[in-house]
């Protein structure tokens, strides 16, 4: 594992955008695993910034997504689709046919998630794929307790995740209690994965990530001891503890 360490958000920001952007020019056809939540948002808004004034391509890159609520159509306000779509896709030249995310909505869940592994398999599996981290250590939206060897599930969504996520919801009972994800195993079969950690509420996730090298169930985030390839881009207050 690798650590870069940031000065603050906007520092962390810009550090995982450059390196975004630099791996894009390096491979034009790039399968991008794109991930959502507050912590990339920064990170979509100086890719948007160098497109705009460098006008690096996206025409051939691929992306697909970790995760995305069961229940939410699409076009719902705090869908994953929706998010994406308002925070990058819509200001990028990444065509929509080359744009995936897991259906949510689909009538037989586990049928999307066989269609969805079979898609990554077709793309050639993930280059690089970007990772926050949940204050319980859940990546994508793998909980504590999850196996390590599926690929997209189904999982249901644990309290405390439901209250961090409330924020972007009216209350918390809006939130939707499922969701589906790709699995561990999913992200560990990318050849490269990038994690970001910003604040102090990731602070004991970064500790607990980095003060050893157990690989625990309980702490979805260890799995990532496994892979040979993993950089972690993580701002002072992340670091405060470790
Ligand atoms: C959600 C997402 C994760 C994300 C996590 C942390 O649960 N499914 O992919 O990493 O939240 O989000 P934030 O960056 O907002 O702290």
């Amino acid at each position: 594992m690798k650590i870069i360490e940031a000065q603050d958000y906007g520092d962390l920001s810009l550090k995982a955008a450059q390196y975004v952007i630099a791996k894009v020019k390096e491979k034009s056809n790039i399968v991008l695993g794109l991930a959502t939540g507050s912590t990339p948002e920064g990170t979509y808004k100086e890719i948007i910034r160098d497109f705009n004034d460098h006008h690096t391509s996206y025409r051939y890159v691929r992306s697909v997504n970790l995760d995305e609520y069961v229940g939410l159509s699409k076009d719902h306000p705090n869908s994953y689709h929706t998010y994406m779509f308002e925070n990058l896709f819509r200001h990028l030249d990444l065509p929509e046919d080359q744009r995936f995310l897991p259906d949510g909505n689909a009538e037989d869940l586990e049928d999307e998630c066989r269609r969805y592994d079979r898609l990554i398999q077709s793309l050639g599996g993930v280059d690089l794929q970007l990772l926050g981290i949940g204050q319980n250590g859940h990546i994508g939206f793998n909980e504590p307790g999850t196996t390590f060897d599926q690929r997209t599930h189904t999982v249901a969504l644990t309290r405390s995740t439901r209250k961090a996520n409330a924020r972007f919801f009216n209350s918390i009972n809006e939130v939707p209690a499922h969701a589906l994800t790709m699995g561990i195993r999913s992200i560990l079969d990318s050849k490269e994965i990038l994690l970001l950690a910003s604040g102090k509420s990731k602070a004991e996730a970064i500790d607990r990530l980095l003060r050893n090298q157990k690989i625990d169930q309980d702490f979805p985030a260890s799995s990532l001891h496994k892979h040979s390839n993993v950089i972690i881009i993580a701002d002072r207050d992340a670091l405060s503890i470790a």
